[in-house]
């Protein structure tokens, strides 16, 4: 069953339909539609997250004329990391597990300008009726050790499908674009050795982590003062 789930992740795609008529593959085959549709169902749960915070973009800017989404961006994760992942937890390798164990199969990013924004969109996520929250991690507050930081929140929503309605997880991870901007950098790193030949990078990440934050404060201090004096004017 493990090396099944296994096989059947890593040739996701390759198999043809002749390959697919071959008895012994028929198993595979259940698997394969199995996967198919938990991967539709994780689409369509992002789907539903996005819509759910482009509306709440939208009434910001009917109600006070300013976005605090710039952007956002959304992924599912690949079968080679949904497969690294679970080896790497010690994950049963089933298809039942890997929608039990993994919380971050659907993942959406969003992108603010300022610190605020971030708690503000994540609080009217939160309240949603139909939104269950799972989990919730605060980099921002919590820093890693390397200077990440960004505010994690592990949703459950409901999908309706035809003749059922499927609770579904996502991961959002919601953070400002100078801390969107040194995570993209930093990810970077990940793809090298870290045979220690790269411990000057990570210092220097580290500093420029601190120089963002610090740059992002003020600019909220600024931001607070300029809508202060709007609001006064
Ligand atoms: P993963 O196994 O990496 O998914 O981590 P996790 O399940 O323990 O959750 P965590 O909240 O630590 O991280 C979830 C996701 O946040 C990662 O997959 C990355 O997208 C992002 N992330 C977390 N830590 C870092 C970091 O140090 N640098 C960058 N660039 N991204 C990070
Ligand atoms: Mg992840």
């Amino acid at each position: 069953m493990s090396a099944d789930l296994e096989t059947l992740l890593l040739d996701y795609g390759k198999l043809s339909e002749q390959d697919m008529l071959i008895e012994e593959l028929e198993p595979l085959k259940n698997m394969g539609k199995r996967f198919e549709e938990m991967m539709m169902i994780h689409k369509a749960a992002i789907r539903e997250v996005r819509t759910k915070l482009e509306v709440l973009n939208d009434e910001f800017q009917v109600k006070s004329k300013r976005n605090p989404i710039r952007y956002i961006k959304h992924r599912i994760k690949k079968p080679e990391s949904i497969i690294e992942k679970m080896h790497r937890r010690g994950f049963e390798m089933s298809l039942d597990s890997m929608v039990q164990n993994l919380n971050d199969i659907a993942g959406v990013r969003v992108v603010c300008g300022y610190g605020s924004d971030i708690y503000d969109i994540a609080d009217m996520l939160k309240k949603q009726d139909d939104v269950r929250v799972i989990l919730e991690k605060d980099y921002i507050k919590n820093p890693k050790p390397n200077g990440y930081r960004s505010l994690h929140i592990v949703v459950e929503i409901p999908v309706f499908f035809s003749d059922r309605k499927q609770f579904v997880k996502v991961e959002v991870q919601i953070r400002t674009m100078a801390m969107d901007f040194w995570a993209s950098l930093e990810h970077q790193l990940h793809y090298k050795h870290t045979g220690g030949e790269y411990d000057e990078i990570v210092d220097e990440l580290r500093e420029c982590a601190e120089t963002i934050h610090q740059t992002d404060t003020k600019m909220q201090r600024i931001y607070n003062r300029i809508m202060k004096g709007e609001d006064e004017a």
